[in-house]
């Protein structure tokens, strides 16, 4: 055998080509692919195909009809889908749900369909496709694309809104909500939820703790929309809807200052000074909780990591280790108390004034 032959031959080894070549390859390739699985569930959740098919299994004809879309093209979908096993693809032709597709339905508990619109809409996505550009300069593309930073964008664009709260209300009950045990907030007579959301995450400790009265501040078309949700709970009387800019200054009167999922949104120096507000707005003895991902740091693989990438890209913050968390609240006047990791990614990061 020549030299040539051998490498040959040793390129052709079914064990080397398991091993060494063909799982990362087709690892890599899903990697690389991974925005058509995103495009197909999207567009399944987009169309509300999902809803159709809570009642049972119906065939692509009939969904066509009902949803005013091309037969085949929709067929082609579906196929799709059920090859990701988010659907059943019958031998009769017919598509239902599969565990994991009901989570696709509007109305179904801890529902992730507005997240599958969300992440597979055009203008969220868009600036995605400029992450070189927000590596290289260290800082978000979504004003690169859309002329406006995220929050400004939403607030003009009320479907994009609309379509980003409800997203963000379904994330907090399936990751926040699993926060909230980490810590004892039935200790605290008042909790200032800082940019609060649909109150979701309020309306649980509310709930929970029958003494706790509560703030939700936050923009105010979505303290609007809030004010409807927790009113219909039966919690208006013990919350306070106040409206504003958290970056001007932050609602006193809290013995706890709760940043849900918020801080991730900014930089160190937006975060920076979102604490000062809050510190600004506390007493001595108060106490500050972040519902926040905690990178694990020393090349431990976690899913924080790829939000982080999110955050760099869409609003230009990022999800911080420890250590960065202990500079960042120390920079703006407090002391980290502890880091409470639960089931979740999210965690609950205890703070108090220095
Ligand atoms: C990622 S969402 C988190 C919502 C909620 N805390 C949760 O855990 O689901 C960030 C929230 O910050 C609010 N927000 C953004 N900029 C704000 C500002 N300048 N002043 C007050 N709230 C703001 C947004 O409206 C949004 O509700």
């Amino acid at each position: 055998m020549t030299e040539h032959d051998e490498s040959a031959d040793q390129q052709l080894k079914p064990v080397d080509v398991i091993a060494h070549s063909a799982l990362p390859v087709a690892g890599l390739m899903q990697i690389i692919l991974g925005h058509w699985g995103t495009q197909v569930v999207s567009t399944l959740a987009t169309l509300g195909i999902p809803d159709s098919l809570a009642d049972g299994p119906r065939s692509a004809e009939d969904l066509a009809e009902q949803h005013r879309a091309d037969p085949r093209a929709l067929y082609r979908v579906l196929r799709a889908a059920a090859t990701l096993r988010v659907l059943d693809h019958t031998e009769d032709e017919t598509f239902s749900l599969t565990e994991a597709g009901h989570f696709l339905r509007t109305d179904y508990p801890f529902s992730m369909r507005y997240n599958a619109m969300l992440h597979g809409s055009r203008w969220h996505w868009d600036p995605w496709s400029l992450a070189p550009e927000a590596v290289r300069k260290g800082g978000e593309t979504f004003s690169d694309h859309h002329g406006l930073p995220y929050y400004e964008y939403i607030d003009r664009h009320p479907e994009e809104g609309d379509l980003f709260d409800h997203a963000m209300t379904a994330m907090a009950a399936q990751a926040q909500l699993l926060a909230v045990p980490l810590h004892d907030f039935g200790k605290h007579k008042v909790v200032v939820d800082v940019g609060g959301g649909a109150g979701v995450v309020l309306s649980n400790l509310l709930e929970t703790h029958a003494g706790l009265r509560g703030v939700l501040f936050d923009r105010e078309r979505v303290v609007d929309n809030a004010k409807g949700l927790l009113t219909e709970a039966g919690f208006a009387d013990r919350v306070e809807f106040v409206p504003g800019d958290m970056f001007a200054s932050v609602p006193g009167g809290g013995d706890c200052y709760l940043l849900s999922m918020v801080l991730n949104d900014y930089n160190d120096d937006k975060a920076r000074k979102l604490l000062e507000n809050c510190r600004a707005a506390m007493d001595e003895d108060a106490t500050l909780v972040l519902f926040d991902m905690v990178i694990p740091g020393n090349g431990t693989p976690s899913f924080a990591t790829l939000g982080d990438i999110e955050c760099l890209v869409v609003s230009g913050g990022e999800l911080r280790t420890e250590p960065e968390l202990n500079t960042l609240l120390g920079s703006a006047g407090f002391r980290l108390e502890a880091v409470h990791r639960g089931f979740s990614p999210v965690c609950a990061v205890v703070a108090k004034p220095e």
